[in-house]
């Protein structure tokens, strides 16, 4: 039995024989608003494992350094060991969820030019919102890492934002985590429903977390429909 590391919300991490290696497993538990809300959604781990292999293939293919190495099964991959960042990035295309709350825009609105936040990766604390200076305060990061996240966190979006368009999802919003490999900035953790916002194009139709957050039902398949569109593979 391999020695469980850490569990998480969503993941537990596990030891393997590669010291340089860990292995991921997927959960169906959800959470929201800081593990008050508690649930679970049928087969969200093997959705969630499969769609963030597929996103990290994509971004692979893009130059984007991440820890994905390969999928072990359904709801396991086998990933690099990261030394994880305590900084969860946030890009924003259309006002959603916290920001259109802080902010008063109207949920949907466009935004004028893409938004990058920054907040501290502590359950504690809620993942409060922080910018550059209190990562440098805090000592969470250096300015040349905080700068390769930023470079990522756009690339990211760029990529993600024109495949899924052809896919007839809008990319709302996303959550990136980041770690270091070898002292390099790599992207880490998951690209998933549970990350990122995603609204049907055409119908505006939610097909993510929101849908378990805010009780709208249908969950598993709004999952299950990414995947489709994504890979093709009916599930
Ligand atoms: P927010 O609008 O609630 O701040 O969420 C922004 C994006 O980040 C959204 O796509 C969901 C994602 N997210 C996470 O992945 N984990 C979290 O704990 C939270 C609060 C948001
Ligand atoms: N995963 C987060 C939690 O439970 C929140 C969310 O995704 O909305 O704390």
């Amino acid at each position: 039995m391999a020695k469980l590391l850490y569990e998480g919300k969503a993941k537990q991490i596990f030891a393997t024989d590669n010291e340089n290696e860990y292995l991921v497993y997927f959960k169906d538990d959800a959470t929201a608003f800081n593990g008050e809300k508690k649930g679970t959604i049928q087969s969200k781990g093997m959705l969630n494992n499969k769609i963030s292999a597929f996103f990290f293939n994509l971004l692979a293919e893009n130059g984007i350094p991440h820890h994905f190495i390969s999928m072990v099964s359904d709801r396991e991959m086998l990933v690099k060991k990261l030394e994880i960042l305590k900084v969860e990035v946030v890009v924003r295309n259309i006002a959603a969820g916290s920001l259109a709350k802080r902010i008063g825009w109207e949920e949907g609105t466009k935004l004028p030019t893409t938004i990058l936040e920054m907040y501290y990766k502590n359950d504690e604390l809620g993942d409060p919102l922080i910018n550059n200076y209190h990562i440098k305060a805090m000592g969470l990061a250096t300015e040349a890492q905080v700068a390769k996240m930023e470079e990522y966190a756009l690339k990211i979006n760029e990529v993600l934002t024109g495949y899924l368009k052809a896919k007839k999802i809008e990319l709302i919003d996303f959550k990136l985590e980041f770690g270091l490999n070898n002292g390099e900035v790599i992207l880490g953790d998951e690209i998933s429903p549970d990350t990122c916002r995603f609204w049907d194009s055409v119908t505006g139709e939610k097909l993510d977390k929101d849908r378990f957050r805010c009780d709208l039902g249908n969950v598993e398949e709004a999952y299950k429909e990414v995947l489709q569109r994504l890979t093709g593979e009916a599930v």
